[in-house]
């Protein structure tokens, strides 16, 4: 077999090319070298791709990868060649304190110096990207789910590596409890799969902040109510549908490039000071949405060095609590893959695109401009 693979290989700011790169090989006993069958695009991915972040040229992308087992190292116990599996974005040792915890995103040792690791991504350690033929997971009785053999629920099983767990996280740290309502903002699949999983936790009502029409409409297809930022502030807008009351639960799905309602200026506190200010006394807020600790396009100085300014005080005085950080995909992603088996959950209603690898270059300019309908793109080698 050759040494060479195809993979995407970021070039720079809005640069990526389908390149020729090593093919991975087992390091260590307990890796596990995966033949991909589905890597997704992911709203994280946009960051590097419009250059801003620290990631440098050269990088191969893809953090949510799945496939068949093709090598397994000497030391693995759990899997053999020909079993389907999905990888945990995060890359975790399974056996240091976080990890013991159910903290798999900060794993103290995959990637020292920073909190937890992840395939392909800027600063979360050597691991390449799975958007590729081929790609190698480390401590693989860790970090690979058993999935059912065959071909089946292909396109939910993939959303396992990070949006659906991510979404159900996101919810998780607000605080939900069922029957409470809840306001997401950002309709991007991590938004719409924290919507989704409000509405199979039972939540009362959910509403979902965008400007995108269609992804507006994927979320009133699962019974949200849909709040279009274009149309003036969204937390006057959500009381005001509530007769004047706040939500109990609020989730920012959007992060650090939120942009203001006409969608042409960023603005990074944008959905801080909207939660704050739509969430109940005593409410919780969840925040996936990813901030950087620095920014080289940032709309300001502050920002730039990840120095968010938001309404403080009010978070105070309303006693709101806040969860923040990445997703630890491990702890529910064994419960999500049997939700999706037994037919519970079909997370797969967010994805629009299925293409080739070969397709991907089109496919990043498309889904980083939101056009076309362009909301989850799942590539395949
Ligand atoms: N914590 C984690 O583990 C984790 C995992 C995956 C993704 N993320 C992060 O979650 C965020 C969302 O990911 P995605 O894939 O859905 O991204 P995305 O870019 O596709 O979606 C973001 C959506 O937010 C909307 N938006 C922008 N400004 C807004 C505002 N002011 N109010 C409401 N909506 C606004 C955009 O129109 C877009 O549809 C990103 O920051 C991503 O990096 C975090
Ligand atoms: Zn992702
Ligand atoms: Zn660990």
């Amino acid at each position: 077999m050759s040494n060479k693979m195809r993979a995407v290989v970021y070039d720079g700011p809005f640069k990526v090319s389908i390149g020729e790169v090593e093919r991975p090989k087992i390091l260590h006993p307990n890796d596990v070298l995966v033949k991909i069958t589905t890597s997704c695009i992911c709203g994280s991915d946009l960051h590097m791709y419009e250059g801003r972040t620290a990631a440098e040229k050269g990088i191969v992308f893809g953090h949510e990868n799945m496939g068949i087992v093709e090598e397994c190292g000497e030391g693995v116990s759990l899997l053999k060649k020909g079993d389907r599996v999905v990888m945990p974005f995060n890359v975790a040792c399974g056996h240091c304190q976080n990890c013991e915890e159910q903290r798999s995103a900060f794993c103290t040792n995959v990637n020292p110096g920073f909190a937890g690791g992840a395939y392909g991504y800027v600063a979360m350690g050597p691991y390449p990207g799975g958007q590729a033929e081929y790609v190698r997971v480390p401590f693989a009785d860790f970090n690979a789910l058993k999935l059912p053999k065959g071909k089946q629920n292909e396109e939910d099983f993939a959303l396992l590596a990070d949006i659906f767990p991510t979404g159900w996280h996101g919810v998780e740290l607000s605080g939900f409890k069922p029957g409470e309502s809840i306001a997401v903002f950002g309709a991007g699949p991590v938004g719409l799969m924290a919507a989704y999983s409000a509405k199979l936790r039972g939540a009362s009502e959910v509403y979902v902040v965008d400007r995108v029409p269609e992804r507006l409409q994927k979320a009133e297809s699962i019974g949200c109510v849909p709040v279009d930022l274009s149309k003036g502030n969204p937390a006057e807008q959500i009381k005001a549908l509530r007769g004047g009351k706040e939500v109990d639960r609020g989730v920012d799905a959007v992060g650090y490039q939120a942009v203001t309602a006409d969608g042409k200026t960023e603005q990074p506190n944008a959905v801080l000071e909207g939660l704050i200010a739509v969430v109940r006394p005593t409410g919780g807020l969840g925040i996936p949405g990813l901030y950087v600790p620095k920014d080289p396009g940032a709309p300001d100085s502050n920002s730039a060095k990840g120095y968010i300014t938001f309404p403080f005080g009010k978070l105070f005085e309303k006693g709101l609590t806040v969860g923040t950080g990445q997703c630890n995909v491990k702890k529910y992603n064994r419960y999500l893959r049997d939700m999706i088996i037994s037919g519970t959950a079909k997370p797969s209603f967010v994805v629009s695109h299925n293409v080739t690898l070969n397709e991907a270059v089109d496919a990043y300019d498309k889904f980083d401009k939101r056009v076309d309908g362009y909301t989850k793109v799942l590539l395949h080698p």
